[in-house]
């Protein structure tokens, strides 16, 4: 199986390219600029359904054989699109029951994007003959690398809850519980009445009076996830069935802010994968949520190439207030994501559009031209890119992983919980940024990976959990292991485990817990190792654990709020509040020296080390992103392959500079 996109020489660097947008006579100038800008992947035809089928099953593919033709002798490798994420208006006005419905039965109009149901049989049987179309046209084009599979499914509607989605919805839970007896006894639809004694009864979980059952929902996030994933699919054998030795991938939205897919399935769907990640202009911090992403990307890669699909030169259209980037960063975001193991980044998009309604996106050849600072960094990457391009292949190495379920992140998102305070992707990246701070190069894993090769394990919040005994295995054979709140407090069908919390890792972690507490708002207690806690803290009680800090003040004064058991060879912390700021990179400094672990990189200077080959022998490289105020030192052996410097012993990286150091034994 071809996993990469194909004919594409060293680090992929490129964008979406949408030339429908332009008239032809603009085409000859991007590929041009695209030359200059060292360009060698594009996407596209991403939006343009409505021109390659002008109405139903009449294909126009003149345009899109010339944009092609031109890439290709421009030396410009294609990811071809399939155009399947807006549909054109033909189709929703001959069929408005494509179109999604909310959850309090709203019909989505058409007139923006992601207008249909991922259910409706006509949605997939009309993208499914033009993706056949596609393929059968460009099958030998010598410009196909790759296909481009939709855009980011469930972006803007993850879930719908029309009645095909409800008939869709029984199909899926018939081959998940078998019977309704099942059924009924995951749900615990003893609780409100809410027995079921035909599947006809059963119904998305639609506006209700008060909160809806959690077993309804939790399944009702599980079949979303699938049944946009069944639309992949169902592209995708197309596309293999059709140009076999074409790689086919879709873009992931892998980051803190999205949570609606489970990607760990996705993941083993695609031949490689790739994602979109976008910075947050206000957030101060916005590098460490990159590198959050991009760790999370190399997670579900496993090892194979990865690839960011989109990212922004510059400011985006959809912030409350869209931040231009300040100068260097997009340089700076562009070698994160290599740091952390992308082999390439894209941008959306190539030209910034004159209208629509992401005119105000920036892009790699702004409204103003290339004359200007976003064009002339893009050039620069483009040239220091083909520096590097023998990092390509190369992986990257992490003694610490934290965890990450996406069925639990539904699960605990839920209504009916203890506090609405508790924000569990916010949860995981205070962890993962107290690790960053502390210059920690982390791996995300899925519930249930081998865990043998790490020195640490982080579980934040891992709230469904049937078995402990994997954890239980780790820790005794000697791994470090933290958990915090809201671990292991229910089975996978959101049942809770009795006899106190967190019910599955009560013995792995030598506590029992008789009761949460959550917070007021804004309410803060204070530990008695000067820490503080805010959301979230609980009656514990150490049974065999050891108790590294208590609470001096707010509903539990002197109960245990930190704790360690020993068990083997290991240790199992317990956080059993919501820590924040100073606490937290304490007690992760702590943890990393019990775990044996030291950074590479610091609290300001991200390092990340890659691995791979040069001409058959063993080769790593240091990527330093130097993003504090003053100049940092690097101790390194080697070769600077930007400058093409000798580094022998130390190296200056300035303010908001960048260095690639191949090192020497
Ligand atoms: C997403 C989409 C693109 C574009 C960008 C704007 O990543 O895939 O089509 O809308 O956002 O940031």
């Amino acid at each position: 199986m071809t996993t990469w996109p194909t004919g594409v020489r060293g680090l992929a660097w490129g964008a979406d390219y949408n030339p429908e947008q332009w008239p032809e006579d603009v085409w000859a100038e991007d590929v041009e600029l695209m030359r200059r800008a060292g360009v060698n992947l594009v996407s596209v035809g991403i939006f343009s359904w409505a021109l390659l089928e002008v109405e139903d099953g009449r294909y126009e593919f003149g345009r899109l054989d010339r944009v092609l033709d031109l890439l290709h002798d421009g030396g410009i490798r294609v990811d071809l699109a399939t155009p399947t994420a807006a549909l054109p208006p033909w189709l929703t006005a001959a069929h408005p029951e494509v179109l999604p419905e909310t959850v309090d039965g709203i019909r989505l109009s058409p007139g923006s994007r992601q207008s249909y149901c991922p259910s409706s049989p006509v949605y997939r049987a009309k993208a499914v003959a033009l993706v056949r179309a596609l393929a059968e046209r460009y099958r030998d084009h010598p410009a196909l690398a790759a296909w481009h599979v939709h855009n980011e499914y469930g972006c803007h509607v993850q879930r719908c809850y029309c009645d095909r989605s409800a008939v869709a919805f029984r199909d899926w839970l018939k081959v998940r519980h078998g019977t309704l007896d099942v059924l009924n006894e995951a749900w615990a639809t003893t609780f409100w009445s809410q027995r079921y004694t035909s599947w006809e009864q059963v119904l998305p979980p639609r506006m209700s009076p008060s909160q809806v059952n959690p077993g309804l929902e939790l399944d009702f996030d599980r079949f979303s996830s699938d049944a946009l994933l069944e639309l992949f699919k169902a592209e995708r054998d197309v596309l293999r069935e059709v140009t076999p030795g074409v790689p086919v991938t879709t873009n992931f939205m892998a980051t803190s802010g999205f949570q609606a897919l489970d990607y760990w399935k996705w993941a083993a769907e695609v031949d490689f994968v790739s994602n979109d990640h976008y910075t947050h202009g206000e957030d101060p911090e916005r590098h460490v949520g990159l590198a959050f992403s991009a760790d999370l990307v190399r997670g579900l890669a496993g090892g194979r190439p990865w690839l960011l699909m989109e990212h922004s030169t510059s400011a985006v259209a959809w912030q409350h207030r869209n931040i231009a980037k300040l100068p260097g960063e997009l340089r700076r975001n562009s070698y994160a994501h290599v740091a952390h193991g992308a082999d390439g980044t894209l941008f959306f998009q190539w030209r910034q559009s004159r209208a629509g309604a992401e005119r105000y996106h920036s892009a790699m050849v702004p409204h103003a031209g290339p004359d200007t600072k976003v064009y002339r960094e893009v050039e620069q990457v483009g040239a220091e890119y083909q520096r590097i391009a023998e990092l390509v292949g190369s992986t990257v190495r992490a003694s610490v992983a934290i965890v990450h379920d996406w069925q639990s992140v539904w699960a605990v998102s839920q209504p009916s919980h203890p506090t609405k305070d508790f924000d569990h992707p916010r949860h995981v990246l205070a962890h993962y940024r107290a690790l960053w701070r502390a210059g920690v190069t982390v791996d995300f894993v899925p519930p249930g990976a081998d865990l043998s090769g790490y020195r640490l394990v982080v579980l934040p919040a891992l709230y469904l959990v049937d078995d402990a005994s994997p954890y239980e295995r780790y820790v005794e054979a000697g791994g470090r292991l933290l958990v915090t709140f809201l671990s292991g407090i229910s089975d996978s069908r959101g049942h809770v485990h009795l006899g106190g919390y967190p019910g599955a890792f009560r013995d792995l972690l030598g506590v029992r817990t008789e009761e949460f507490h959550p917070l007021r708002e804004a309410e803060q207690v204070s530990l008695d190792d000067g820490s503080t806690a805010a959301v979230w803290t609980e009656h514990l009680h150490a049974t065999t654990a050891q108790v590294l800090a208590s609470y001096v003040d707010g509903p539990l004064p002197g109960v245990p709020a930190v704790t360690r058991n020993d068990g083997g060879t290991g240790v199992a912390w317990y956080v059993a509040c919501g820590l924040t700021g100073d606490g937290l990179d304490r007690l992760t400094a702590t943890v990393l020296a019990d775990a044996g672990v030291t950074g590479t990189g610091s609290a300001t200077v991200e390092v990340v080390r890659r691995r791979g080959e040069v001409a058959g022998s063993a080769a790593s490289w240091l990527v330093a992103i130097n993003h504090g105020e003053s100049d940092a030192e690097l101790p390194a052996v080697g070769v600077e392959l930007l400058s093409g410097e000798r580094v022998a012993g130390r190296l200056v990286v300035p303010p908001g500079h960048v260095v690639v150091v191949r090192e020497e034994p």
